[in-house]
């Protein structure tokens, strides 16, 4: 993605923020800006052209107001012709365990030209409404082991045969830059008001092997300009 196109999207996805307070704004814009997850989900082949979507552990809603700018710019003619038409939302379902979060999301996303619904609880307990895209960007390691495995078990048995899993982690065997990831997690969950989370992680070849083991179809995607230790996979049911 060129940095032109980069640039109107963090500018376009962000600007929806500023009714929230100038904190969730400067958080939406350094995170979308920085975060090369972002980029990588208009990656030609990664999501489904339009799906509905379940966003786990949602925080404020980044991912939607991101495909959200990005159709924008397309109806908009404001789209690169060598740059794939962007994935679109057809449904967004939120959850996460953060009032302000959610406030912002819901604040941030008022206006959406599709369906939009979050909900303030925990995902351990969430019965999994239908959705075609599930995703999971920096949750799992709040959850102990046995939750992780009972949630990414659920998630496995409530995916259509062509839903999609998309699940960053970190990957625990990375030493030193899975450690400043971490310390950049529980930074974010404290400074939004959350206390700070014990954290359960894995190496990445023990994420692999659970997921196969769950019964998914599991392949990496590289994140360019990664800095950080994150991994991000995609999972669909085997
Ligand atoms: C590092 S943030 C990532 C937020 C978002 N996925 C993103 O990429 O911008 C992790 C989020 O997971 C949420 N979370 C952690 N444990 C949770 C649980 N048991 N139920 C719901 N949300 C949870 C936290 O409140 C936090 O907003």
């Amino acid at each position: 993605m060129s940095e032109s196109l980069q640039r109107r999207l963090v500018r376009q996805a962000s600007a929806s923020y500023r009714p929230a307070g100038p904190w969730a704004w400067h958080f939406a814009r350094g995170k979308l800006a920085r975060d090369p997850v972002f980029a990588a989900l208009l990656r030609p082949g990664l999501l489904p052209a339009t799906g509905r979507y379940l966003d786990l552990g949602c925080g404020q809603g980044l991912l939607a107001s991101w495909l959200r700018a990005a159709a924008a710019l397309h109806a908009g003619h404001d789209w690169p012709a060598e740059q794939p038409a962007p994935p679109r939302i057809s449904a967004y379902h939120g959850l996460d365990m953060q009032a302000t979060a959610i406030r912002h999301a819901r604040q941030a996303l008022a206006d959406c030209d599709f369906p939009t619904r979050l909900d303030l609880g925990d995902l351990r307990d969430f019965a999994l409404p239908d959705a075609d895209v599930i995703t999971l960007f920096d949750v799992l390691h709040y959850l102990p082991g046995t939750a992780q495995e009972s949630l990414l078990q659920r998630i496995r048995d409530s995916l259509p045969p062509d839903g999609r899993l998309l699940l960053r982690v970190g990957d625990g065997a990375a030493g030193l830059p899975h450690h400043l990831s971490r310390v950049v997690d529980s930074l974010v969950v404290r400074l939004q008001g959350g206390t700070w989370p014990r954290l359960h992680c894995r190496p990445a070849t023990a994420w692999l092997g659970l997921l196969g083991e769950l019964g998914f179809r599991v392949e990496p995607f590289p994140m360019a300009g990664a800095g950080f230790a994150n991994v991000l996979l995609r999972a669909r049911p085997i």
